[in-house]
């Protein structure tokens, strides 16, 4: 992993070993019950049954930012602007975690494993939980929630409208994710949520308009969603896929090239 990603993510491997521990004891109970849940609704074993310690994993990566924040305000090392940092590392835990909910779908198609298509759901959903604190610690925590002054800083710094109208385009996706809508919008559902592939690039857009100088995290990161959108393209999706049963893929022992995941295509 680059040097530049741990730094911002996990300083120091005592820390993370500890809030890993932390984590994996806390959500153990609610893994498994979502497990279970997923297990009930669904009558797509390929896509429900992810082992349960790739979910706990999935809790992990999404409760792990909100924990080194904790963790933070509790060693008092917020650093002297509180404010500016906790909207930054909630911006930059939002940006990972959409962009890991896109990493699922190609990463399936080029390895043949249907199962990981049942973590988009979770990652996509902490990663609007953080976009919104992100704006929360924004609007109240900076400006009071004082509109007349929100509405002049967007004004000046117009990279503020483009994280809004991504936000904005990501808060249909996180209410309607769970099956109930899915199942009430039927095909408009994935229609619907398509237009995560608007709000990703926008958010990147944000984030690079943000930086004052060093743009080089954005535009690898951009770099990265590109060739994710690349992979859905279906032309490209087809011949990949082509590819993969042509050179093997992943067995079928694990269930995901003979029992495909029913909706697993889409986003
Ligand atoms: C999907 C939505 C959004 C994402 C993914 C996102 C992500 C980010 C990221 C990654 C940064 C740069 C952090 C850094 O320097 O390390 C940032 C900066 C910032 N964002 Fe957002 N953002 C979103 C929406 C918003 C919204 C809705 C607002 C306010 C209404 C907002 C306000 C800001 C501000 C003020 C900064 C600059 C912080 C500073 O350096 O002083 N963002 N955002």
């Amino acid at each position: 992993m680059p040097g530049w990603i741990c730094e911002r993510t996990i300083e120091g491997g005592e820390r993370g070993a500890f809030v890993y521990s932390l984590f994996y004891s806390l959500t153990a109970d609610w893994s498994e019950a979502y497990m279970a849940v997923s297990d009930m609704r669904s009558n797509s074993p390929g896509e429900a049954r992810t082992r349960p310690n790739w979910i706990h994993l999935i809790h992990l990566a999404g409760l792990a930012p909100l924990a080194l924040l904790a963790w933070d305000a509790f060693a008092g090392s917020l650093t002297v602007n509180p404010i500016q940092y906790l909207t930054q590392r909630t911006g930059y835990a939002a940006i990972l975690l959409l962009i890991a909910s896109l990493v699922c779908t190609p990463l399936s198609v080029v390895s043949g494993w249907k199962r990981i298509l049942a973590l988009r759901r979770p990652l996509g959903l902490y990663g609007f939980l953080y976009a919104a604190l992100h704006m929360l610690i924004f609007t109240a925590l900076d400006f009071g929630l004082n509109i007349s002054l929100i509405v002049q800083e967007v004004a000046e710094k117009r990279y503020i409208l483009v994280g809004t109208t991504a936000l904005l385009l990501l808060a249909p996706l996180a209410l309607t994710s769970t099956k109930g809508w899915q199942r009430r919008l039927g095909r408009s559902w994935k229609r619907l949520h398509r237009l995560v592939y608007l709000a990703v690039p926008l958010a990147l857009v944000h984030y690079a308009w943000a930086q004052k100088s060093d743009i080089r995290q954005p535009l690898i990161l951009g770099a990265l969603v590109a060739v994710l959108l690349m992979l859905r393209v279906p032309a490209v999706r087809r011949r990949i896929e082509a590819w993969r049963r042509a050179f093997g893929g992943v067995s079928a022992a694990d269930g995901s090239e003979r029992t495909p995941a029913r909706g697993a295509r889409g986003r």
